[in-house]
């Protein structure tokens, strides 16, 4: 048995709602999740409410519980969940398809900067962000301020050791994998610990990081109990002095920054920004749909729901 394709609602609502359930472990929290929290199956609230959604998602309608509502299914659910959000249509690629005013005369310059060598005035971005999904699939270390709990590594535990972790190889201490800038305008705060609430900030890390950690903003920081600040500096000097530290000085001046923001925003697919576009993910306001309380409802940059 699979999933019911092409993608129809109920598969995508049925998977918002797992995930919000325990966006972090699979198997027994999920399990114990849909089943309101309790040791055993038949505690799960409301079990004809979800039952049915099950049904719809698996193309069974006499399936029964035991059957459809499986730690398997619920996997499967959250990968498809996650796979049908593909947002690729952004104005570059219009642009790169061949529709010359689809971004701004600022995205074009940004553009030039972005995909320009250092040693031919630019900012070398496309380096390391390149292709189409803007990314090498490499690690780098770019020594992005360590403001998180850390990953227990270092003598106090409170360091973050990134490639290096999964791979034992000292060479890829401190670096983590290129991300993708498809939507990035949108995917705020940035770089892997969350350290920068603006994309001109993270930008000018890349630019000068010595002196974006020597002057970092810590008002930036908006998230509720952030550990290890006290460890920020010396803890991030680190990886700014080892061996790898991978960025070049580079000098911009105010307004090529600023271009390359524009060409950051000009990779946004506009339906990310767009609740009615967004709905198919967007979980209703019902309450049947949420019987432990525990639904986490997306904002927006404003505070606002999605
Ligand atoms: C040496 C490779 C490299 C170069 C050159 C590079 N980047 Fe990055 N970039 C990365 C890596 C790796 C990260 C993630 C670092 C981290 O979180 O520790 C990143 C993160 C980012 C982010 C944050 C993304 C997010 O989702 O948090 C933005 C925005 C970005 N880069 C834009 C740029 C721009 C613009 C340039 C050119 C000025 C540039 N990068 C040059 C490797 C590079």
């Amino acid at each position: 048995m699979g999933l019911s394709r092409p993608m129809n609602k109920s598969v995508l609502f049925l998977a918002a709602c797992l995930v919000l359930v325990s966006p972090l472990t699979y198997g027994a929290t999920v399990h114990a999740g849909i089943f309101g929290f309790g040791e055993e199956p038949d505690e799960l609230d409301d079990l004809d409410h979800w039952l049915e959604k099950f049904r719809i998602a698996f193309s069974s309608p006499k399936g029964a519980a035991e059957e459809l509502i499986t730690a398997q299914n619920i996997s499967m659910s959250i990968a498809e969940y996650e796979r049908s959000q593909v947002f690729v249509n952004t104005p570059w690629k219009r642009y790169v398809q061949g529709d010359e005013r689809a971004i701004s005369w600022a995205a074009k310059k940004g553009a030039i900067l972005f995909f320009t060598p250092n040693s031919e005035g630019g900012a070398n971005c496309s380096s390391c962000h390149s292709g189409d999904f803007f990314t090498d699939e490499s690690f780098h270390n770019l020594a992005m301020p360590q403001i998180g709990p850390g990953k227990g590594d270092g003598e106090d535990g409170s360091k973050d050791f990134g490639r290096a972790r999964e791979t034992g190889l000292e060479k890829d201490k401190f670096s983590f994998r290129t991300p993708s800038l498809l939507n990035v305008e949108v995917t705020g705060p940035w770089s892997h610990t969350g350290a920068y609430s603006s994309l001109e900030a993270v930008i000018r890390h890349h630019l000068n990081a010595r002196r974006a950690i020597k002057n970092y903003d810590y008002s930036q920081l908006s998230q509720d109990n952030i550990r290890n600040l006290k460890n920020m500096q010396e803890n991030t000097e680190e990886a700014l002095n080892f061996p790898n530290f991978a960025l070049d000085k580079i000098y911009l001046n105010n307004r090529s920054v600023y271009f390359l923001v524009e060409f950051l925003k000009s990779l946004t697919d506009p339906c990310t920004i767009n609740r009615e576009c967004l709905s198919p993910w967007i979980l209703d306001e019902d309450t049947r749909n949420d019987p432990n309380g525990h639904q986490l409802n997306a904002v927006d940059q404003f505070g606002e729901k999605l």
